[in-house]
């Protein structure tokens, strides 16, 4: 039955919806069953794995919206064998609706239930925010995994994720759950400048064994693929952003299986 991974962080820009494309794409080529889920309305996932948002019909908001099942939503991505269950702009207008609305915390959570079978990994990548859509991406997951950008002020609101984190375990008692660190991933590391390493060892005294091996450089590579609308496994298989996500997909999966 699949994991279910939510890659979140409630700071923008720190290499959430990298991670999520190119960890997905490396899941892949390891012959794992991936789908990836974009549950952020910028719907930046979406376009990295090559759909076109205009054509499509119906998006995640639809499962918020009016129930419907995931199966029907799936699209497949455009160069990896990798599903995606794909998010656009009306995304943004869900939150409001659903304040009022019954289990409001666990409606991602049950649908993705019902397509578990199907998947070894399901991904979930979350917006930029603790609000209701991340609270659903994070009561649906077994796990999290918290990327963390090699800068200034890396650490910057983290212990309001990691409460966060404690309140959705107490909520996943009702589906038995609990919510675990799968692992911290250190982001688009400059390798030319110490204050990189200052935060990588920053972060390892606060998380210790929960941050991956594996750090993400930054490459030019990773920021230019998207463009392409393709992982940067498919982009530049051999540049160093591609090679540090392969690593990061067997340092992953070795853990777990
Ligand atoms: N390793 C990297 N090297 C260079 N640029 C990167 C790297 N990872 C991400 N980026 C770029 O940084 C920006 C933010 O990354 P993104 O994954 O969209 O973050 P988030 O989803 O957390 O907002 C994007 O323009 C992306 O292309
Ligand atoms: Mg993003």
């Amino acid at each position: 039955m699949g994991k279910i991974i939510a890659i979140s962080n409630q700071k923008g820009g720190v290499g959430k919806t990298t991670t999520s494309v190119n960890l997905a794409s490396s899941l892949s080529y390891l012959g794992k069953r991936v789908l990836l889920v974009d549950v952020d309305h910028q719907a930046n996932a979406t376009t990295y794995m090559g759909i076109n948002r205009a054509n499509l019909k119906q998006t995640v908001a639809n499962l918020f919206l009016d129930d419907t099942p995931p199966q029907s939503l799936i699209q497949k991505a455009e160069s990896v064998d990798v599903d995606v269950l794909p998010a656009r702009f009306e995304l943004a207008h869900v939150e409001s609706t659903l304040i009022n609305k019954d289990n409001k915390d666990f409606i991602l959570s049950n649908a993705l239930e019902t397509i578990r079978e199907q998947y070894d990994y399901i991904l979930i990548d979350c917006p930029p925010s603790l609000g209701i859509i991340t609270i659903n991406a994070l009561v649906a997951a077994d796990s999290v995994i918290i990327p963390v950008q090699c800068e200034f002020l890396a650490m910057d609101g983290l212990t309001q994720l990691l409460n966060t984190i404690r309140i959705i375990q107490n909520k996943q008692k009702y589906n038995n759950k609990t919510l675990k660190i799968e692992g911290v991933l250190l982001t688009m590391l400059d390798t030319r400048s110490n204050i990189g390493y200052e935060v990588i060892d920053e972060v390892k005294t606060y998380f210790k064994e929960k941050v991956f091996k594996t750090v993400i450089p930054r490459n030019v590579k990773c920021a230019v693929a998207p463009s392409f609308g393709l992982p940067v496994t498919e982009y530049s298989p051999r540049s160093k952003g591609s090679l540090s996500y392969q690593r990061l997909a067997k340092e992953m999966v070795s853990a777990i299986e």
